[in-house]
């Protein structure tokens, strides 16, 4: 463990004040392929991606390559009135990946100023509309959208919401589709939610193809195609947030065709970098496009220094490029079958993983005492399993992942794209260690 006098210049992210003063807090130094290694030089599998982000896997040299030779040539320039021929061609290489006439893209730096500039976008366009009046979102309940005011105001995960209430007006919740079999049916709920808020009211409905929160929900059939429906009806624009599910992630270059969604815009961020620098953005139709454009505001007035960053935008053309020419996202398709059935073969043989669910290379396990009997957590066991052993069954096992406690405790799956059989097999191997350790923890649980 390391000293904390090491880390108190260092403030973490979403970190509990007990971790941060007491560790264990992992120092990681490298990271080849699907492994990483920390500054004693153990070895762990990554299963996670870093967080959703590393596609392609670690220490690329080819991408810090052309980093480099960017930061020579041009270190920076902003999108401002110019820009460079790397944020051009990274802009031509996703929106050709992009569905549909999703083919005009916004650069910032995150995934939430792409949920912001989302907001923000649906805003304008419906004033040059003539409707200024169509503030309103609509999310769904244990979404995350980001941690900005805007992003947060749509995220629908209360105890991140709470200390910063109130948040912006106008922004409601509607249930995700855990549970619902009937994706018509589960839709009508958001169509309910218009009605509710006022129909000339509503600008923007945000939901995640696959959603992340509450656990890789995948909607049953029919809910996108029945959202587009109940948008267009209203008038509202229906932006799918892809920073997780896009770039492969679910086996196809973007969520929204998993699905069978049709946005009118998409927020993308993590892996058009694979994490070899920070990026963000937002893909429009080009008719709501033109339509901002050619209003009285003659522009999207909205922008950021960082936006289309010349070394961002190599990193991302590096990476996007070699993903194509390795044909990394047809990996996920080739092998998510495999994964499915070592996790199902996984959920059979460990009572305690009480569901598995999720796509691709995306799945979360939900944690109890036991799925037989149907006994799930407390919230206080619930809570204890996600912020202590699970943490640190998952670093005695050398595997980096991320524990989830919105809706109860969970493992979220999610390795680099280029992961194949054996490090599929390394992966699930570890994670079945880490699950025989939580029973016995359970069991200790339930008799404090
Ligand atoms: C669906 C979704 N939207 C937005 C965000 C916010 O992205 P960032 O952390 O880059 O601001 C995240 C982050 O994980 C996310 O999963």
């Amino acid at each position: 463990m390391k000293p904390p006098s090491d880390l108190k210049h260092l403030l973490l992210h979403f970190t509990g004040a007990r971790s941060w003063r007491e560790g264990p807090i992992t120092l990681f130094t490298k990271g080849e392929g699907c492994y990483l290694w920390d500054d004693s030089g153990k070895r762990y599998l990554d299963a996670l991606a870093g967080l959703f982000v590393v596609q392609i896997g670690h220490g690329r040299a080819d991408i810090a390559k052309e980093m480099g030779r960017q930061a020579e040539q041009l270190a920076y320039i902003p999108s401002w009135s110019a820009t460079n021929p790397v944020a051009v061609e990274a802009a031509r290489l996703i929106s050709d990946l992009a569905p549909a006439d999703l083919d005009a893209v916004f650069f910032v730096s995150s995934g939430s100023e792409a949920v912001e500039s989302a907001i923000k976008f649906a805003r304008q366009y419906h004033t040059a509309r003539g409707n200024p009046g169509r503030t309103k979102v609509i999310s769904r309940i244990n979404s995350y959208h980001g941690t900005t005011m805007g992003a947060l105001s749509a995220t629908g995960l209360e105890d991140i919401r709470a200390p910063f209430l109130p948040l912006l007006p106008g922004f409601s919740k509607v249930p995700n589709t855990l549970g619902y079999t009937d994706g018509a049916a589960c839709a009508r709920l958001v169509e309910e939610e218009i009605l509710r808020q006022g129909p000339d009211q509503v600008g923007m409905v945000i939901a995640e193809p696959v959603q992340n929160g509450g656990g890789a929900i995948v909607p049953p059939d029919g809910y996108w195609p029945e959202l587009r429906r109940i948008c267009d009806r209203y008038g509202v624009l229906l932006a799918a947030d892809e920073v997780i599910n896009a770039f492969g992630r679910l086996g196809t270059w973007f969520g929204s065709e998993l699905v069978g969604a049709e946005p009118d815009l998409i927020t993308f961020a993590k892996g058009a970098t694979s994490g070899y620098a920070p990026i963000g953005g937002m893909l429009v139709r080009r008719p709501l496009v033109d339509r901002v454009l050619d209003s009285p505001a003659a522009g999207f007035i909205h922008g950021a220094t960082w936006g289309g960053h010349p070394v961002v935008m190599a990193a991302s053309v590096a990476n996007l490029t070699a993903m194509q020419d390795e044909k990394v996202v047809e990996n996920v398709a080739r092998y998510g079958d495999t994964l499915r059935a070592s996790l199902h073969d996984l959920r059979e043989a460990h009572d305690v993983v009480m569901d598995m669910r999720g796509t691709g290379y995306f799945y979360a396990l939900a944690l109890g005492h036991s799925r037989r009997a149907g006994r799930n957590y407390t919230d206080e066991e619930s809570t204890r399993m996600v912020k202590e052993i699970l943490p640190r069954l998952a670093l005695e096992a050398r595997l980096h992942l991320r524990v989830d406690d919105r809706g109860g405790a969970k493992i979220m799956i999610s390795p680099p794209l280029i992961a194949g059989p054996e490090e599929l097999d390394d992966m699930v191997e570890r994670i079945s260690r880490v699950l025989d350790k939580v029973a016995a923890a359970g069991k200790m649980e339930e008799a404090r």
